[in-house]
């Protein structure tokens, strides 16, 4: 390879690079604005401490089966967290944390959340099991495709879309508690009962390959 061929060659890997990281950082901030909602998320944060301990400072989770909040739809987050209270989602820490918030003060949290850059994933758990039926999903066997609720990479079908949460970076262990779940009826707060009827016939190595992929975006 001659000098220019070999300058051409780090100028292309120079722009691919820059490519790829603008891709995470590029969010208008009407976009966030659209996903933050009505909440303030300046006094979300102060609320918010005690959840941080678990959650992140800014909702990107240590613990594998605790979920990332980060750029997750302030009302799909102020919904769980309502369902926690009512008792039509049940788990035994956040049933309890979820009464110690009032209304305003879960939308401004759920507001903070949402106000930071959106979770993603490592790029790895790449398979072509989990990809068609993310993409395509297995009429014959009644699975919708997943993307055609929760998106492009899993990253929510609209900016103010927000019941269709945003599950491409989240937690493998996470997704895959929430898609067994889901199967066996434990969850079943979806509207309509659609995630009870998406996940019924998944199998165990399908999660698996879900939950590698999704956590990987
Ligand atoms: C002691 C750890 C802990 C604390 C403190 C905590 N959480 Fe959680 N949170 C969890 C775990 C674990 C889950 C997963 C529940 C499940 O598996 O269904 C969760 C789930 C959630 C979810 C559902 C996310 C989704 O994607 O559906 C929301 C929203 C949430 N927490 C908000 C909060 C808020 C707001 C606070 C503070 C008031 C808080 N959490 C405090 C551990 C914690
Ligand atoms: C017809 C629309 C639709 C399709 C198709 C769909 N989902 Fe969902 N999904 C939803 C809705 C709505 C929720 C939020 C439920 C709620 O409000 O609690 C959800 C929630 C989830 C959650 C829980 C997220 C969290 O943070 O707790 C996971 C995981 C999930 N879906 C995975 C999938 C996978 C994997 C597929 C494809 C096999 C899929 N979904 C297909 C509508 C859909």
């Amino acid at each position: 390879m001659n000098r220019i061929q070999n300058n051409i060659v780090v100028y292309l890997v120079t722009v691919t690079l820059l490519t790829a990281t603008a891709a995470f950082a590029a969010e208008s901030p009407d976009v966030i604005k659209q996903r933050i909602g009505t909440g303030n998320p300046v006094a979300g944060k102060t609320r918010s401490e005690l959840c941080q301990g678990c959650h992140g400072e800014v909702g990107l989770s240590l613990e594998d089966l605790i979920p990332n909040l980060a750029g997750q739809y302030a009302n799909y987050i102020a919904k769980q967290l309502r369902n926690f209270q009512t008792g039509s989602r049940t788990h035994q820490i956040m049933s309890a944390m979820a009464t110690t918030i009032n209304d305003a003060q879960l939308i401004d949290i759920a507001a903070y959340f949402a106000s930071q850059p959106k979770m993603h994933g490592n790029g790895k758990g790449d398979n072509a099991v989990a990809k068609n039926l993310f993409l395509k999903g297995d009429a014959k066997r009644g699975i919708p495709p997943c993307m055609s609720c929760h998106g492009e990479n899993g990253k929510g079908k609209a900016p103010n879309i927000a019941t269709y949460p945003v599950i491409g970076g989240q937690h493998k262990s996470y997704l895959r508690a929430q898609l067994t779940h889901w199967r066996s009826g434990e969850r079943s707060n979806s509207p309509d009962g659609v995630m009870n009827k998406v996940a019924k016939s998944l199998t165990d190595p399908e999660i698996e390959a879900l939950t590698d992929y999704l956590s990987g975006l």
